[in-house]
C-alpha cells in the first residue's frame, strides 16, 4: 500500500483549494456520528422507563423520548445529505482539475507516444482515473474515517457502560474484519487488473474495427472481425469471472465474521439479562449497536475493495502524467524571431528508432522568401524533414535554424507559429467545414474563413453543398474526397498566414486541374514566403529556387530545374520516367504512397 500514499498526497491539492467546504463537511460528519451514536441511547432509555411500570409513569417522559429518539435519527441522515452536499463541488472540481492536467500532457507528449498508444484505451484510462479519484475524495473521507469515528465512539460507551467482554469483542470482531478484508482484496486484486486490461483490449479493438469499416467492408471480413472481438470478449468474460466467485468468498467471509460478533455478543447480554446485571433496555440497545455497526462495517468492506480500484485506475492516469514529453522547452528558451524565415538545415542526421537511421548528414538552406522543393522516391524521409523542422522530433546530430536560430533554442509555441504545415495526410475535425478552415485562426471572422476558401478553390465545391460551410465532414475527416480534404487543409493554412509555409504533397490527392488552380493560389501566397515544398510528383515544384534531391536519407543531388536536368543525375532519369508515365495516361504522374 506504501506507494498509494504517494497518490493520496497528491490529491491534497485540490482538497485546499476548498478549505471551507473541508471544514464544514467535516463538521456535518461528526454531527451526524454523534446523532447516530445517541439513537440506541435514546431507545435504551425509552425500553428501560417504559420497563418501571411499577411505579406511575407519566406518559410525558416516554414520549420525550420518543419525539428525541426520531429526531436523532433524522438528525443522522439530514447531517449525512448536508455533508455530501457540502463536499461534491471540491470532488467535482477535483475530476475537472485532473482530467485537464491529463488532457494538456497528453498534446505535450512526443508524436510517437500517440502513434504508438490507442486512443480507445487512452480514453477510458482518464475517465477511470477521474472516477476513481472523485470515489477516493468521498469515500475516504466521508466513509472510512466516519466509520472508525463511529467505532470509537461505540467502544467508549461500550467500555463505560458494561462490562469489558463487549469491548473486546467488538474491537477484535473490527480487527479480524480489516484484516480479512485486506487480505483476501489483496489477493483479489489482480483479478480486478486483469479484468481492466481486457476491458480496454476489447475496447480497443471495437473501436479500431469500426474505424476501418470501409475496409472491413472491401475484404468482407465482418465475421473475421467479430470472431476477433469475441476472442477478446472470451477473456475478459473470464477475467469478469473470477472477479465476481472472488468477490463472493470475500463478501462471505464478511459476513461470517460480522454474524459470529453478534451472536457472542447477544449470548453475553442474554446471560447478564438473566442475572440481573443488565436491564431490557441495555439489551436493546447493545442490539441496535451491533445492526449499526454492522451497516458500516460491511461498507468498509464495500470501501476498501473500491478504493483498491480506484488507486490502481489513479495510477494508470497519473502514470500518464509520469509519461516524459519528449521534445521539450529549453529552461531559458527565448522566443523565435522569424524575421524572413530563412530556414537552414546543417549537418543533420536523424533516426526514429536507434539502428535505423533515416536522414544522413542533410544540410540545405532555404533563404528568406524562397521556395524550396525537396523531392526523392517515398521513404526517402522527406516528410520527417518537415517533422524536423516542427520541431516534432529533435535531430540526433547537426541543427535546424530558423533565422539563424536553433529551433532547439526558442519556445516550441513561437516556432509553430512562423510555420505553416499542409501534412501529407490531413484528418479533419469531426465538425463542420467552417469550423476545420477557421482552426488556423479561430478568432478570424467569417469574411476572412470565405476568403481563404477562395484562394484555396474550395469555393465551387461550397457552393454545390446544400448546408455550404456549415456541412459536417464526419469522423476524421471521412465524408469528403481527398482533395476536398486538402483544399480544406491548405485554406486553414492561409488564414494561419505563417512567414514560413511546409507543403508535404499539398496537392497529392488533386487531379490534374484542380492541381493547377491550386498551385496558382499557393505560388500566390508562397511568394512572400519563405516555402518548403515537399513533392511526389516533380512537375508541381520544377518552378522551385532550388530542388533538393533525397534518397534514402541524403541529399544526393541540389540546384535548379534546369541545372539538375542538364546534370542528367537522378533527378534527370525520374523526370524523364515521369514525363513518359505523363505522356502514356494523360496525368502527371502517378500518386504518391
Ligand atoms: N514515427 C516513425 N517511427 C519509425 N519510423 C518512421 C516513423 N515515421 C516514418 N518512419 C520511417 O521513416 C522513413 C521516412 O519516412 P518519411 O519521412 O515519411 O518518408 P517520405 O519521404 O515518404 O515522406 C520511412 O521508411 C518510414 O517508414
Ligand atoms: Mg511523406
Amino acid at each position: 500500500m506504501r506507494p498509494n500514499w504517494r497518490i493520496i498526497r497528491s490529491l491534497l491539492p485540490y482538497l485546499l483549494e476548498f478549505r471551507g467546504r473541508v471544514a464544514l463537511a467535516v463538521v456535518c460528519l461528526v454531527l451526524a456520528k454523534v446523532a447516530n451514536v445517541l439513537v440506541p441511547v435514546a431507545l435504551k432509555f425509552l425500553v428501560d422507563t417504559l420497563e418501571e411500570r411499577g411505579e406511575e409513569v407519566m406518559l410525558l417522559v416516554p414520549l420525550a423520548l420518543v419525539v428525541g429518539y426520531g429526531l436523532l435519527r433524522f438528525g443522522a441522515t439530514l447531517f449525512g445529505e448536508l455533508r455530501d452536499a457540502v463536499f461534491a463541488r471540491v470532488a467535482e472540481r477535483a475530476m475537472r482539475r485532473a482530467s485537464l492536467e491529463v488532457f494538456q500532457h497528453l498534446h505535450r507528449l512526443q508524436l510517437s507516444f500517440h502513434l504508438s498508444r490507442q486512443t480507445g484505451a487512452l480514453a477510458r484510462d482518464i475517465e477511470r482515473g477521474t472516477n476513481g479519484m472523485s470515489f477516493l475524495l468521498r469515500f475516504m473521507l466521508f466513509n472510512i474515517v466516519p466509520t472508525v469515528l463511529e467505532i470509537a465512539m461505540v467502544a467508549v460507551i461500550l467500555f463505560v457502560a458494561f462490562s469489558p467482554g463487549f469491548v473486546v469483542t467488538v474491537i477484535a470482531a473490527v480487527v479480524v474484519y480489516i484484516a480479512f478484508s485486506v487480505v483476501v482484496t489483496e489477493w483479489r486484486t489482480r483479478f480486478v487488473r486483469e479484468a481492466n486490461t481486457m476491458d480496454n483490449r476489447s475496447n480497443t479493438r471495437a473501436v479500431d474495427s469500426l474505424l476501418n469499416y470501409e475496409t472491413v467492408k472491401y475484404f468482407n471480413n465482418e465475421a473475421y472481425e467479430a470472431h476477433r472481438y469475441d476472442r477478446d470478449l472470451e477473456a475478459w468474460e473470464s477475467a469478469r469471472m473470477k472477479n465476481r466467485l472472488s468477490l463472493a468468498a470475500l463478501n462471505s467471509g464478511q459476513a461470517l465474521i460480522i454474524a459470529g460478533a453478534i451472536t457472542v455478543m447477544m449470548a453475553m447480554a442474554a446471560i447478564q439479562v438473566t442475572s440481573g446485571d443488565m436491564s431490557m433496555g441495555d439489551l436493546v440497545m447493545v442490539n441496535a449497536y451491533m445492526i449499526q455497526l454492522f451497516m458500516p462495517l460491511n461498507v468498509l468492506g464495500f470501501v476498501y475493495r473500491e478504493i483498491r480500484q480506484a488507486l490502481v485506475d489513479i495510477e494508470r492516469m497519473f502514470g500518464l502524467l509520469g509519461e516524459e514529453a519528449g521534445v521539450q522547452d529549453h529552461p531559458d528558451a527565448r522566443r523565435l524571431d522569424p524575421d524572413g524565415g530563412a530556414v537552414r538545415f546543417h549537418h543533420v542526421d536523424f533516426s526514429y528508432q536507434p539502428d535505423r537511421p533515416i536522414l544522413r548528414d542533410v544540410s540545405f538552406d532555404i533563404p528568406a522568401g524562397a521556395k524550396v522543393a525537396v523531392v526523392g522516391p517515398s521513404g526517402a524521409g522527406k516528410s520527417t524533414i518537415a517533422r524536423l523542422l516542427f520541431r516534432f522530433y529533435d535531430v540526433d546530430a547537426g541543427a535546424v535554424t530558423v533565422n539563424g536560430q536553433d529551433v532547439r533554442d526558442v519556445t516550441q509555441d513561437s516556432l509553430r507559429e512562423a510555420i505553416g504545415v499542409v501534412p501529407q495526410d490531413t484528418v479533419l475535425f469531426n465538425d463542420t467545414i467552417r469550423y476545420n478552415i477557421a482552426y488556423g485562426r479561430p478568432e478570424a471572422s467569417d469574411d476572412e474563413v470565405l476568403q481563404a476558401a477562395r484562394l484555396a478553390d474550395l469555393d465551387d465545391f461550397i457552393a454545390r453543398l446544400p448546408e455550404g460551410l456549415e456541412t459536417r465532414v464526419g469522423e476524421r475527416g471521412l465524408k469528403v474526397s481527398g482533395g476536398e480534404k486538402q483544399r480544406i487543409a491548405i485554406a486553414r493554412v492561409l488564414l494561419k498566414d505563417p512567414p514560413i509555409l511546409v507543403l508535404d504533397e499539398a496537392t497529392s490527392s488533386l487531379d490534374s486541374a484542380s492541381e493547377q488552380a491550386i498551385l496558382h493560389a499557393l505560388n500566390t501566397v508562397a511568394r512572400q514566403r519563405t516555402t518548403l515544398a515537399i513533392a511526389h510528383r516533380l512537375s508541381t515544384v520544377m518552378d522551385a529556387d532550388r530542388i533538393v534531391v533525397l534518397d534514402q536519407g541524403r541529399v544526393v543531388e541540389q540546384g535548379e530545374h534546369g541545372e539538375l536536368l542538364a546534370d542528367d543525375g537522378v533527378y534527370a532519369a525520374l523526370w524523364r520516367q515521369q514525363q513518359a508515365v505523363a505522356g502514356v495516361d494523360g496525368v502527371d504522374g502517378e500518386d504518391p504512397a
